[in-house]
């Protein structure tokens, strides 16, 4: 007789458990917007290098103190593989692979990103000190990952 009251409080502690998770996540996207990222904009991975902007790969001023950093993620590195940038500017990293999976993550930044081939991946982040920064790879890529590195410089 006990047992069985046992098992009805851990069922219906359980139950009460899940409604509130999956009340979370009904909260989370209709109160807080929260969702999965979406209109990802895609691109023929086997085109990469003639495909534009991704055909000139660089720093670019798109308004002011706004900046496009246009990157190619291939096995095993970025191009372009230093880029600059300034102080207190908003930078866009507009990051595509021509070949497989790659990540694209600063450390100490909230710049993280899953880099996938036919995607084109957008980041915004502003650096607000001048400094060095490394882009790593953090998605496992082949034989060559653990080589695969970036560096942001920022200017005050
Ligand atoms: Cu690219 Cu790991």
């Amino acid at each position: 007789m006990k047992m069985e009251r046992l098992e009805k409080v851990f069922l219906w502690s359980t139950a009460v458990v899940l409604a509130l998770f999956f009340g979370g996540i009904v909260l989370s996207v209709s109160e807080s917007g929260i969702h999965l990222p979406d209109k990802v904009d895609t691109i023929d991975p086997t085109e990469v290098s003639s495909t534009p902007p991704f055909d000139a790969p660089g720093v670019y001023e798109r308004g002011a103190g706004e900046y496009e950093v246009v990157v190619i993620a291939k096995a095993w590195a970025f191009e372009p593989a230093e880029i600059t940038v300034p102080a207190d500017a908003e930078v866009t990293f507009t990051v595509t692979s021509q070949d497989v999976i790659h990540g694209f993550m600063i450390p100490e930044t909230q710049v993280n990103a899953m880099v996938i081939p036919g995607h084109i991946t957008r980041v915004t982040y502003t650096f607000d000190e001048a400094g060095e920064h490394n882009i790593i790879c953090h998605e496992f890529c082949g034989i060559g990952h653990h080589g695969m590195f970036g560096k942001v410089v920022v200017e005050g």
